[in-house]
């Protein structure tokens, strides 16, 4: 009797770019894709580095399968768009991937200002103003051209 022939998958890492990684969506998003059973790699993009992304990288400092790299960027300076590219392709090469993103989960994005007690106009429509929307469109929705690493 012959036994039955086993089929061996062998799955590539995932490489997951996720912008706004430092809190709220971005950062359910991070942890959701570093918990996959499929082993991934989740560049977490922000300007700033929280405490929550501190934790996660020293939790996944060890792991074998899943790992993250948070990647300073400000979406509204194209400049840091290409640097955070540039720090992507960097990181591939030392951890010896395969230079390709998987997935850009583009989260990061602004809805009136937080800074001040005012909500801010483009929350109705009624007192929609310019200089505010256009602020929010360049953080929203930056070129993700860039990402086409
Ligand atoms: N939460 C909701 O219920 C809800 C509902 C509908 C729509 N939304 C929209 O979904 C988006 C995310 O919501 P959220 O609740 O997760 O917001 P959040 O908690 O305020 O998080 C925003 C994220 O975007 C990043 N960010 C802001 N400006 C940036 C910039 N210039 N460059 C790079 N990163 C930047 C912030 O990190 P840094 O400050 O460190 O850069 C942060 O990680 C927003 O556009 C929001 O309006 C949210």
């Amino acid at each position: 009797m012959t036994r039955p022939q086993r089929t061996i998958i062998i799955m590539n890492k995932r490489i997951v770019v996720v912008s706004g990684a430092s809190k709220g969506i971005g950062l359910a998003f991070v942890k959701y894709h570093l918990m996959s059973p499929v082993p991934t790699t989740v560049y977490a993009l922000s300007r700033s580095r929280s405490h929550e992304i501190d934790i996660l990288s020293k939790q996944y400092a060890q792991s074998p399968s899943s790992q993250i790299h948070h990647v300073p960027c400000d979406l509204i300076d194209d400049n840091s768009i290409f640097n955070a590219v540039n720090v992507i392709k960097e990181q591939c090469r030392k951890d010896d991937e395969k230079l390709g993103i998987d997935l850009l989960v583009n989260v990061a994005g602004i809805l009136g200002n937080n800074t001040t007690e005012q909500p801010g106009p483009e929350r109705s429509i009624g007192s929609i103003q310019r200089n505010w929307m256009k602020t929010s469109f360049e953080v929203s929705f930056p070129s993700i051209n860039y990402f086409q690493v």
